[in-house]
């Protein structure tokens, strides 16, 4: 382990079919009123509302509902949440769906508790919290970002057209349950979409220096095996609880940080996925997809022992009468073969994007990353925008 780190996630996690059941004893451990946080309505279809509902009145809690929280959540409804939470004294903020809502609450936690331009403060400027923001627990609905378990609040703010992440361990929520369960009802774009998110976190820490022998490297190729097998079973059918409850845990796992020690971490195809996003508002994991094959073959060059190993141990390339080049990129291409396979979108026209004259504006847009193998220029940018188109 080459470079020191600092690992910390106090979060609680319940995972499996029974747990829910620890939800009592959580609560018990805050005051009476819950803000309870919630996306467009898949858990009053899917019956996950009404448990959280009985088991919130049997433990005596004052609710107020706080929902309708979109899929990339935006500034202005996270004004709205901490209106709510101010005006009902909320104790703690219940979050029960997906990445969207979980980021959302997180943020609420901050601007509930503390006055002034907190955008700028904390997301722009990244600021360190000087308050203490409420706390939250997390019941997840759909497999993907992993947001339970780290301390990431991804917000858009629709008006300067900025999708940003505030990165902090006071964001960290006190508990999270998972049951693999409650994402059976996930949409299959939506679970392909989540699984290719998780896939990208893993890549984000594993294509970044250093590539000397380290953990990290060895639990992502494992991750990344284990999403490649599941991801098929999870396609053939949605309600394999193996599968699921293993996709899950995937997801928690590679944001947890038990991935990054030692990794600079790269994070630029995160960047270009969320101006992609703040400009066209699309699904996350999809946009990530959709641009990841051309960013790889970009940045290959720089780094190709490290693909070649990606080549040979994550998707088992046959390296006979190949050169390392030609190994690294037949990695790259069976990466670009499974987004096919398992539906995720291969283009931006896929991602319902038909119009190319603002990316050039969204290249100019993105945050240059320092943490990969290779800083993109914008005209690299660019490229790899036009290349996805
Ligand atoms: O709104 P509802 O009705 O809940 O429907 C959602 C939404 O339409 C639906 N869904 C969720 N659970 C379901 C379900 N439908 C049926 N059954 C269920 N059990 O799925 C749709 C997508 O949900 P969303 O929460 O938007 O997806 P995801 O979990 O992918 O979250 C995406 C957001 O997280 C951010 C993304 O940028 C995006 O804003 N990210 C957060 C990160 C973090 N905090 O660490 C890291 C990621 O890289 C990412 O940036
Ligand atoms: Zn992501």
């Amino acid at each position: 382990m080459e470079r020191d780190f600092a690992f910390h996630n106090p979060v609680k996690v319940f995972f499996g079919r029974t747990a829910m059941e620890n939800l009592p004893g959580m609560l018990s451990r805050y005051g009476q009123n819950v803000l309870l946080a919630y996306g467009g309505g898949s858990i009053k279809a899917n019956g996950v509302y009404d448990q959280v509902m009985d088991c919130l009145r049997t433990c005596g809690k004052t609710v107020t509902e706080f929902s309708g929280i979109m899929a990339n959540p935006t500034y202005t409804k996270v004004l709205e949440g901490a209106r709510l939470a101010r005006t009902s004294n909320a104790d703690l903020i219940l979050a029960v769906g997906g990445g969207s809502v979980i980021d959302c609450a997180k943020a609420v936690s901050i601007f509930a508790v503390e006055e002034g331009d907190l955008w700028t403060k904390y997301w722009l400027e990244k600021g360190d919290p000087e308050t203490q923001p409420l706390p939250v627990g997390a019941i997840v609905t759909m497999a993907g970002t992993g947001s339970e378990l780290d301390g990431d609040a991804v917000i858009t703010h629709e008006e300067t057209k900025v999708k940003a992440s505030c990165s902090e361990s006071a964001f960290l929520p006190d508990f999270a349950i998972l049951n693999p369960e409650f994402t059976y009802t996930v949409p299959q774009y939506h679970m392909v979409s989540g699984i290719f998110d998780t896939f990208s976190h893993i890549m984000e820490a594993y294509f970044s220096p250093t590539d000397s022998d380290n953990i990290s490297d060895d639990f992502s190729e494992a991750l990344m095996k284990s999403l490649i097998r599941n991801t098929a079973v999870a396609l053939e059918n949605p309600e394999d609880y193996n599968a699921r409850s293993n996709l899950m845990w995937a997801s928690s796992l590679a944001l947890s940080g038990l991935l990054n020690p030692s990794k600079t971490e790269d994070w630029e195809v995160h960047e270009i996925q969320h101006q992609l996003a703040a400009y066209y508002n699309v699904t996350h994991g999809m946009g990530l997809a959709a641009i990841s094959p051309a960013y790889y073959r970009t940045v290959y060059l720089y780094a190709i022992p490290r693909f070649k190993r990606f080549a040979l141990n994550v998707w088992g390339i046959d390296p006979a009468g190949k050169t390392d080049e030609e190994i690294a990129l037949a990695g790259i291409d069976a990466l670009a073969d499974y987004i096919k396979a398992s539906g995720m979108c291969s283009s931006l026209r896929e991602l319902g994007i038909s119009d190319d004259s603002l990316l050039p504006e969204i290249a100019s847009s993105c945050v240059r990353k320092q943490g990969g193998y290779h800083t993109l220029t914008r005209n690299e940018i660019l490229q790899i925008l036009k290349d996805s188109f």
